[in-house]
């Protein structure tokens, strides 16, 4: 058993990638009966990012992931695990993660996806950081990432106008330094299950009714929603204040997951704390999901709202219902510095693990192609198909 006494698990990279197509409120007004004054009014958005063709969840993550490494000064193939938190995967299988950690050149990691909605960062950066510091692993790659408009039903101005696509990450590693991840708070409630739900799955056949009424894209009960959001906003912020030792006092920036400013108003007014301490970036790209806190931070930090020793506070809740809160202890100014030197070691090896990646693939490509039967002595398995055992 490793000795775990003194382990910490501390945000060493981050890094963020949004799709470049921005469509504003009046793009939307022109093919929906919604206006601009209405979008911003009730939710504060002004405008997204939409996902291109030949753009998905796994390459935007793949980006987000490389520039979180970047920060980190880290190479691929020096990660033990990759998280993707996502409600929106380029498959059902294989998970997105696994992809992300191939896109990488992470030949060592482990990947899995991790599915909570909206609370997916909160959630993945707890499960990272329980698994650092019980001693597993040493450096843990989390991503939030979605392709929220591919779920859209795009005649359906109450959720459409909502959401937009992107990607954030965060780079955890184990440290005997004391800061981090202090402390994290995780909430389920399924009997809400359908307030808020994508019905593609294995319940739901998808039949070409099932696409025209609708049931395959997003449906949102967003009055019970926002109910939901405000009162467990509060309630998650308090209770992971409260585990870490610390008063509401303490917390320099709230990062939360950005759905819709009115919340983030109430939920500032109930804890007692000035708006200017809830950060919110969501006019520029609307309601990413699992990517929201992770791109909210990554902003926070360029705008020099995050310093060493700051305490931070993310907050998410959404679709199952599912909720979470983590308070970290910041270990780093905005930017790292990182010598000439040590940036060319980083980036060597990182080119080499994508040499290696492309090597790799090509090998399964020939396996599969079936190029190298008769060259070696065979698979355990040759003779025991169907009708040879
Ligand atoms: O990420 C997961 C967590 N999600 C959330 O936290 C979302 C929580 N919910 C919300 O943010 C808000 O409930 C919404 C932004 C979704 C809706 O705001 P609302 O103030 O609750 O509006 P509403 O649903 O009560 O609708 C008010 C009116 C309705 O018209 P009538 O019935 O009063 O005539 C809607 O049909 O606004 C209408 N409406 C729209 N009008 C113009 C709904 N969507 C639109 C639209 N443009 N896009």
């Amino acid at each position: 058993m490793p000795d775990n006494v003194g382990r910490y698990a501390h945000i060493t990279g981050w890094g963020a990638h949004v799709p470049a197509r921005t469509v504003t409120n009046e793009d939307l007004s022109q093919v929906l009966p919604t206006s601009d004054a209405w979008i911003r009014e009730r939710t504060g958005i002004q405008e997204r990012r939409i996902a291109e063709e030949g753009e998905y969840t796994s390459t935007m993550a793949i980006q987000a992931g490389r520039a979180a490494l970047k920060v980190a000064n880290l190479d691929p193939s020096a990660l033990d695990l990759v998280i993707c938190a996502t409600s929106t995967p380029d498959y059902l299988m294989p998970n997105t993660a696994s992809l992300i950690q191939d896109g990488l050149g992470a030949a060592r990691a482990a990947a899995f996806d991790l599915n909570t909605a909206c609370s997916g960062f909160v959630y993945a950066v707890s499960v990272a950081a329980g698994l650092i510091k019980g001693g597993l692993y040493d450096r843990v790659l989390v991503i939030g990432a979605e392709s929220m408009s591919r779920v859209m039903n795009w005649s359906d101005r109450s959720t459409c106008v909502l959401f937009g696509d992107g990607a954030g990450a965060v780079v955890l590693e184990a440290s005997d330094r004391p800061g981090g991840v202090l402390a994290s708070k995780l909430g389920s409630d399924g009997s809400g299950g359908d307030l808020l739900k994508v019905g593609l799955g294995t319940r739901l056949p998808i039949t070409e009714g099932a696409v025209a009424r609708g049931e395959t894209a997003m449906t949102m009960n967003g009055q019970q929603v926002f109910r939901f959001a405000t009162r467990i906003m509060n309630e998650a912020t308090r209770e992971v204040v409260e585990q870490a030792g610390l008063q509401l006092s303490d917390i320099d920036l709230i990062v939360p997951h950005q759905a819709n400013t009115r919340i983030l108003a109430v939920a500032a007014k109930q804890l007692g704390i000035p708006e200017g301490r809830v950060f919110s970036n969501l006019q520029r790209f609307g309601n990413t999901s699992a990517a929201s806190i992770p791109l909210a931070l990554v902003d926070a930090l360029a705008e020099g709202r995050v310093r060493a020793g700051d305490h931070l506070v993310f907050v998410g809740f959404g679709g199952g219902l599912t909720w979470g809160a983590c308070l970290v202890e910041w270990s780093y100014g905005p930017s790292r510095q990182w010598s000439p030197g040590q940036r060319a070691l980083r980036w060597t090896r990182d080119r080499l693990a994508q040499v290696k990646r492309s090597l790799h693939r090509l090998d399964r490509r020939l396996a599969v192609a079936g190029r190298r039967r008769g060259k070696g002595a065979g698979e355990p398995w040759d003779g025991l198909g169907p009708g040879e055992g």
